[in-house]
């Protein structure tokens, strides 16, 4: 099985189980506490802090055309949409199962003018400098071609767009860096190789032409303008 079937795979999974990974995305419920805690030592005020930064490169009242990859169950950036008025935003995710939970929650919140779109970040469906804005929350870890991903993010960004989001960084704390090799990697959740903080700000400094990079434990966030 080749690295992408089996990262699609898990999260068709993941999908099945939308709850529990709900749970551990906000935080919520004593099994997903306890995952954040254990796995990711982050506790609630690390937790906001992680939220904080994987969205603080979306403008407030951001108006433009925005691209979300991969946007998972949506669970924590499509309630942020409800307050974007007049962004156009398009959704893209591999797995057709994490999208259905996505499309359910945009339902649920009335959201308009998000379209949910089926697809490999490796080879998006837009044209060159589509987006305004282009925000990957915890994709890039687990995409196995990770070289292909940034040259599609850099091509469907406008000149002077963002792109900004978080992604795991190995080397800040000894027991996640243990859970992502012995569990998320082997179960196709994670796909190697990962960036470290300082390899992390080296690749995108030397792509983009303003770039910020802050971190909470093993999470990075970054905010970079092409
Ligand atoms: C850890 S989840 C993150 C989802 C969401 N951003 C969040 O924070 O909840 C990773 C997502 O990446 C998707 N994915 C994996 N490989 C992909 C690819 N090549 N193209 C698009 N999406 C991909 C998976 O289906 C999964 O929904």
């Amino acid at each position: 099985m080749n690295a992408l079937s089996k990262v699609f795979d898990a999260y068709q999974q993941v999908g099945d189980l939308a709850k529990f990974y709900d749970d551990m995305m906000t935080n919520s419920g004593v099994l997903g506490r306890l995952a954040l805690k254990f796995f990711w030592g982050l506790d609630s005020t690390a937790y906001e802090k992680f939220l904080t930064q994987a969205f603080a490169g979306i403008p407030k009242n951001f108006s433009g055309r925005l691209l979300e990859v991969p946007v998972g169950t949506g669970v924590l950036s499509l309630p942020i949409y409800r307050k974007l008025d007049g962004a156009e935003i398009f959704c893209v995710d591999l797995s057709d199962k994490m999208l259905d939970a996505a499309k359910i929650r945009a339902t649920q919140l009335n959201l308009r003018d998000v379209t949910f779109i089926q697809g490999d970040v490796t080879s998006l469906p837009f044209a060159d400098e589509t987006f305004d804005l282009i925000l990957s929350v915890n994709g890039f870890h687990v995409f196995p071609d990770k070289i292909s991903a940034h040259a599609e993010v850099w091509r469907v960004l406008k000149r002077g767009g963002i792109f900004c989001g978080s992604v795991y960084v190995a080397g800040q704390n000894r027991c996640t860096d243990l859970f992502v090799e012995k569990f998320c990697q082997r179960h196709g959740f994670f796909s190697p190789p990962y960036e470290t903080l300082a390899s992390l700000k080296k690749f995108l400094s030397e792509r983009y032409a303003r770039v910020e990079v802050t971190n909470v434990k093993s999470f990075a966030g970054f905010v970079c303008v092409k």
